[in-house]
């Protein structure tokens, strides 16, 4: 007879297009174990299943119980839309959870700063709605695309303050943070004589200096150096929480993220996980070009 476990592992093990020979491969037990397992006959013990749920890419009470976990689901989108002169968001439904890292991607103009505007509370929605469960105030973390930055500062005075109204002053916190970004020189210099690239750095390390619970980059490594861009992605491997990150840098995604939208004609097109497209032996530009531009797949 068929549990609800049973039938939460025969739908997450085809959404991620396993067959029962690759789960078997994946957790190193016969494939006639999981015959059983998806009938109803046996059940896995419990290190089977934990690693079970981390294949499948799901908490183990929604493996088990078939519930998602309320407090890990930290954002609800529901039929977002938004307008300006031409319709941009045509009805955006997406959920976003705690552990998730996500990159957002799709076309310039399709709309991905104006999602994260909405995410973020600085655009409102024309329909549609954001549920959130995070504090704007105290656990969420925005790099916007266009810096957003107090010329008449010098950059140490930038740090200083930010440290202040984020509640993580220490001056040598602040030291460590300028010299992790490298604005060792310019830390008398004002911010309106940095140049973009350093205005880049000085962002990042504004929007890093608390924890957050969600953290939302619009494009973080646009006018970088190699060197800056290799370090905001090491960097962004040690970072606790949620992660969206607006990007188009391809050749890191596989590395550092666990899902992966397309946004597309104002609509979540895609939202597949890293490790299904790898499963099709695909990198993420492949994907992309064959998803975003409809180029036939290279085979
Ligand atoms: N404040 C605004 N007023 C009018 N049009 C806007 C505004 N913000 C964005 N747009 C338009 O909405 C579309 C999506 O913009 P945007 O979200 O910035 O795209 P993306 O970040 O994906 O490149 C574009 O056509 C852009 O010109
Ligand atoms: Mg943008």
């Amino acid at each position: 007879m068929q549990n609800i476990f049973s039938h939460q592992l025969i739908t997450l093990r085809r959404r991620k297009n396993l067959s029962q020979n690759d789960l078997a491969r994946k957790l190193y037990v016969s494939r006639q174990s999981i015959s059983k397992w998806e009938n109803g006959e046996t059940e896995p013990g419990i290190d089977k299943l934990i690693t079970l749920s981390e294949i499948l890419g799901v908490d183990l009470d929604f493996l088990l119980l078939g519930k998602e976990n309320l407090n890990d689901l930290i954002i609800k989108i529901s039929d977002l839309k938004k307008s300006f002169t031409q319709p941009v968001l045509n009805g955006i439904t997406l959920n976003i959870y705690g552990k998730d890292r996500i990159a957002l991607l799709g076309s310039n103009g399709a709309g991905k700063s104006t999602l994260a505007k909405m995410i973020y509370g600085e655009l409102t929605p024309d329909s549609g709605s954001i549920t959130s469960h995070v504090n704007n105030t105290d656990s969420l973390n925005v790099m916007p695309q266009e810096d957003v930055l107090m010329g008449d500062l010098k950059v140490i005075e930038h740090v200083q303050l930010a440290a202040l109204i984020d509640q993580v002053y220490s001056k040598a916190f602040i030291a460590q943070m300028i010299s992790k970004f490298r604005l060792e020189k310019q830390k008398n210099t004002y911010v309106s004589k940095l140049s973009g690239g350093q205005k880049r750095r000085l962002s990042l390390l504004l929007a890093l200096l608390r924890e957050s619970k969600l953290l939302l980059l619009d494009e973080p490594t646009v006018g970088m150096d190699l060197s800056s861009i290799d370090f905001f992605w090491r960097y962004l491997d040690h970072i606790g929480g949620c992660v969206i990150t607006i990007t188009h840098d391809f050749n890191q995604i596989d590395k550092y993220f666990s899902r992966v939208l397309l946004l597309k004609d104002g609509k979540i097109a895609q939202d597949v996980a890293v490790d299904t497209i790898h499963s099709h032996n695909q990198t993420i530009e492949q994907w992309y070009r064959q998803y975003n531009d409809g180029e036939a797949q290279i085979q």
